[in-house]
């Protein structure tokens, strides 16, 4: 039980004791248990459990954690699932593993990142970006952002600066209407647009109203996406379903009890395929026959380079799916916008889940992003980045072939990543020995592990182009070859 749970199951007298047993500075019994009917896997559910400690300041800088064999032997499960957890959080720079010794927590709780916040490897250890999704903001066009806001400015009577429609301006709603159907072929209509602080809280309000309506598991992509405290606090359970080349593998929604799904059709993400016709017709079909929802995570589609996106699934289904975007990649994450666009049905339980928490984003960055779109600033922006991003693919895939010809590249040509498989003999281990082994050289970036406990096949990394130029690509395959060639590369133990 999580301290979390705890918490709620026994109240704050015995949560103070749990603490207090973690607070030492050497942590040789655990106070960790795993839950074995989870739909979550037992590794993922105690790297998970790892983080929360410390991220909480529970398991503090310099505490010594049990060896592997110790914390198998206490959980009563295998010794490479501990090692492969605590791989895992050394490569991501919480834990460091030496050779004999026990692994030690090396962050405290004021730089370790809060459970909503992405993993940010240390600022002044990166010198060259490669993290999946990531975009370029320093191409945020700050003219036209400006523009955009002397004009709301000049504009906006003074009656709309007061509290207002708490799914958020009424300009904004009707530009994305206008923009999505035109773009997306998303079916909206501005009463039933919410705009939310980016996807982050669109998904977290979507899984509230899918509880509310009754949902209580919630079918997953594996990998996926993988920020998930939202998605558990709103109650739901997570049921893991594979993905290959072609997105979600939607045959194994039959029978595996969900009353949902969270999908990314057009770029499925981390793995990059697009959705094929065939499956999106079976997923719809599933929805209707279930009488389920889903929620469509559309975060990158204005990225397409070889081809025009498909439309969003949202187009076949929008008495069904709940379709979400941002402006986290086509502008910057620190605008915190984004959107849904929801089934009438849910608009009630969304508004209700609404006013219990949020006041939306505000009102003159919203009008600020309508006025982008609607002076066609936005799709100059989009074109612009598009040839960018195009070019640092085509040139990452270049140098990739040249260096690594054995390698095989997936994904659709778009978004801000490719993914690139592993040697067959690299095990999960060997994947985060990798990674740590790239960050120790000054490059982030992230692996199979960072976003699946479970998924089946090859290992991969994730490499992002969107905040690297053309001579850091070129370098960041050399050092990533030279690092190949130390293989075989195994887990710490
Ligand atoms: C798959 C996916 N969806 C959505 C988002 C956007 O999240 P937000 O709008 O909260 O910044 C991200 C950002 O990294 C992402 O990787």
């Amino acid at each position: 039980m999580d301290a979390h749970r705890l918490y709620r199951a026994t109240g704050p007298k015995k949560i103070t004791s749990f603490r207090r047993k973690l607070l030492t500075s050497s942590a040789s019994d655990l106070p960790l248990s795993l839950d074995r009917d989870a739909a979550e896997s037992l590794g993922s559910q105690l790297r998970r459990r790892l983080l929360e400690a410390i991220r909480s300041g529970a398991l503090r800088r310099g505490v010594r954690l049990p060896s592997t064999r110790a914390l198998a032997g206490q959980l009563g499960v295998s010794r490479p699932l501990v090692v492969d957890a605590y791989a895992q959080l050394a490569a991501e720079g919480y834990l460091a593993l030496r050779q004999g010794a026990r692994p030690m927590v090396i962050v405290d709780r004021s730089s370790a990142p809060g459970p909503d916040a992405q993993d940010v490897p240390a600022a002044d250890s990166i010198r060259f970006d490669l993290r999946p999704a990531m975009p370029d903001v320093g191409m945020f066009p700050r003219k036209a952002w400006m523009r955009a806001i002397r004009t709301v400015l000049n504009n906006l009577p003074a009656s709309d600066l007061g509290y207002g429609d708490l799914r958020g301006s009424p300009v904004l709603r009707r530009a994305l209407a206008d923009y999505l159907g035109r773009v997306r072929g998303v079916i909206a209509d501005p009463s039933r647009i919410f705009v939310t602080s980016g996807f982050a809280e669109g998904r977290a309000l979507t899984c509230a109203a899918f509880y509310a309506r009754g949902a209580r598991r919630l079918a997953v992509e594996d990998p996926s996406y993988s920020e998930w405290s939202s998605v558990d606090r709103s109650g739901l359970s997570r049921l893991p379903i594979p993905v290959d080349a072609h997105g979600m593998r939607v045959e194994a929604l039959a029978g595996s009890g969900a009353e949902a799904v969270f999908v990314t059709p057009s770029h499925q993400f981390p793995i990059g395929g697009v959705l094929s016709a065939e499956r999106r017709q079976y997923l719809v079909r599933w929805l209707r026959e279930r009488d389920a929802l889903a929620l469509e995570d559309d975060y990158d589609a204005e990225f397409r380079y070889d081809q025009a996106p498909v439309g969003a699934l949202q187009g076949l289904a929008p008495d069904r799916i709940v379709y979400a975007g941002t402006a986290s990649k086509t502008l910057a994450p620190a605008l915190r916008l984004g959107w849904l666009v929801v089934p009438p049905d849910l608009v009630g339980p969304m508004n209700a889940e609404l006013r219990r928490w949020s006041e939306g984003p505000p009102r003159i960055d919203q009008d600020a992003l309508a006025e982008l779109i609607g002076s066609g600033a936005y799709d100059r922006q989009l074109r612009r980045m598009r040839r960018l991003y195009r070019d640092r693919r085509n040139h990452l895939l270049t140098r990739l072939r040249e260096a690594l010809p054995g390698l095989k590249v997936e994904g659709a040509a778009a978004g801000l990543h490719v993914t690139l498989q592993l040697p067959q003999d690299v095990d999960a281990g060997g994947e985060a020995a990798i990674l740590a082994a790239l960050l120790r050289r000054g490059f982030a970036t992230e692996g199979l592990g960072r976003y699946s406990a479970t998924a089946a096949g090859p290992r991969r990394l994730f490499l992002g182009y969107g905040r690297i130029s053309e001579s850091g690509i070129d370098h960041s395959v050399r050092i990533l070859s030279e690092i190949l060639a130390g293989r075989p590369m195994r887990g710490a133990s």
